[in-house]
């Protein structure tokens, strides 16, 4: 059973990233693999663990402005707008960098993503820590976020990350990131916070290239500009019910196949067939999708087939854009 990290599993975690050690901890989001953001060794062992690519640069969580502001070039009265908004919370903005923030993190580039993240734990560790730690998601690259302590126990060893548990995320897909280095200020990732609730706390347009997406459906935006992310291991594919039920038809009791459906399907299909039922609301819909996804990677499907949803709203085009993802073509 999960149990809670406590004051002194927080201290001992801060001795760790001290030490130049990893450690997992839980956010609102999504948990983090954390490690000393001034420090490159252990920047460079987070990009190892995850097996990385070291261009892709990795968000920076702080403990509130005043950390944030030490590692930018400038910090605009429209970072302190978002920050006031919406910190602790699921917003990374993007900013020019100082000389403060080391170039792997960054991955050579000329800014930085920063976040103060809105969990008890999380908090608790940024301040026993005292400075800031950079926060991939805590999950081998490409693959799918987790979401528990659970999750990342199954991916990682705990010699390599030490796992502070504060149970499920809340909000269960990664934070907005929006860049203000930009202008007008961009959406670079979809999120629980939504474009126009950016728009509204700074009163100017924003830009969101969130929903791009090519001929073949595959979304374009990508920070990371990987199409294929948040992957599980067995084959995703996004259809309509009629299409799924059909798939199913055809493959129940022949093939292994896992299906995130909105409601329960026919008995008769069910045979063979492992049945994850989702939620038609997208807050409850998003806190559960990566570990349905981890779930339905455990009965060794050799198919996933996940039920399109069609609600309106920023959170679920937050969550259309994850699952896109969780179907591209890998390579
Ligand atoms: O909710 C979250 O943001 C979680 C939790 C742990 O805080 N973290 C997270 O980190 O999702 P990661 O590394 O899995 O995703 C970070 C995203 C990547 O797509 C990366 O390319 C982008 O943010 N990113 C990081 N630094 C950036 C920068 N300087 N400019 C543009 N994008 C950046
Ligand atoms: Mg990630």
């Amino acid at each position: 059973m999960a149990h809670p990290a406590s004051e002194r599993d927080v201290d001992l975690a801060a001795r760790r990233l001290r030490a130049g050690g990893l450690v997992a901890f839980p956010t609102e989001t999504v948990y983090g693999l954390g490690a000393d953001a001034r420090n490159p060794d252990a920047v460079r062992a987070v990009f190892r663990l995850k097996g990385r690519p070291a261009t892709n640069p990795l968000i920076v969580h702080v403990a509130g402005v005043e950390q944030a502001r030490a590692l930018c070039a400038g910090w605009p009265a429209s970072a302190d707008r978002l920050a006031e908004r919406f910190w602790p919370g699921p917003l990374t903005i993007v900013l020019p960098r100082s000389g403060a923030v080391p170039d792997e993190v960054a991955a050579g580039g000329p800014t930085v993503a920063l976040r103060c993240p809105d969990h008890p734990v999380a908090l608790a560790l940024l301040r026993a820590f005292g400075g800031p730690l950079v926060g991939p998601s805590a999950n081998p690259s490409g693959g799918v976020s987790p979401t528990t302590a659970e999750h990342v126990r199954r991916a990682f060893d705990e010699r390599d990350a030490l796992v502070l548990d504060g149970g499920p995320c809340r909000v269960g897909i990664e934070s907005t990131v929006v860049s203000l280095a930009h202008t007008p200020p961009r959406v670079l990732r979809a999120g629980a916070i939504s474009a126009q609730d950016i728009a509204d706390a700074l009163g100017c347009d924003v830009e969101t290239d969130a929903e791009a997406v090519d001929s073949a459906g595959r979304a374009l935006f990508s920070p990371g500009r990987f199409a294929s992310h948040y992957a599980p291991a067995a084959p995703a594919e996004l259809l309509d019910r009629a299409d799924l039920l059909a798939e199913l038809a055809r493959e129940g009791g022949t093939r292994r196949v896992a299906a995130l459906v909105f409601e329960p399907v026919d008995v008769e299909s069910v045979d063979g067939v492992a049945e994850i039922l989702m939620s038609a609301d997208a807050q409850a819909y998003a806190q559960r999708l990566y570990a349905a996804l981890h779930e339905a990677d455990e009965t060794r499907p050799e198919r996933i087939l996940i039920e399109r949803p069609l609600g309106a709203g920023a959170l679920w085009d937050a969550v259309r854009d994850r699952l896109r993802r969780a179907c591209a073509p890998r390579g």
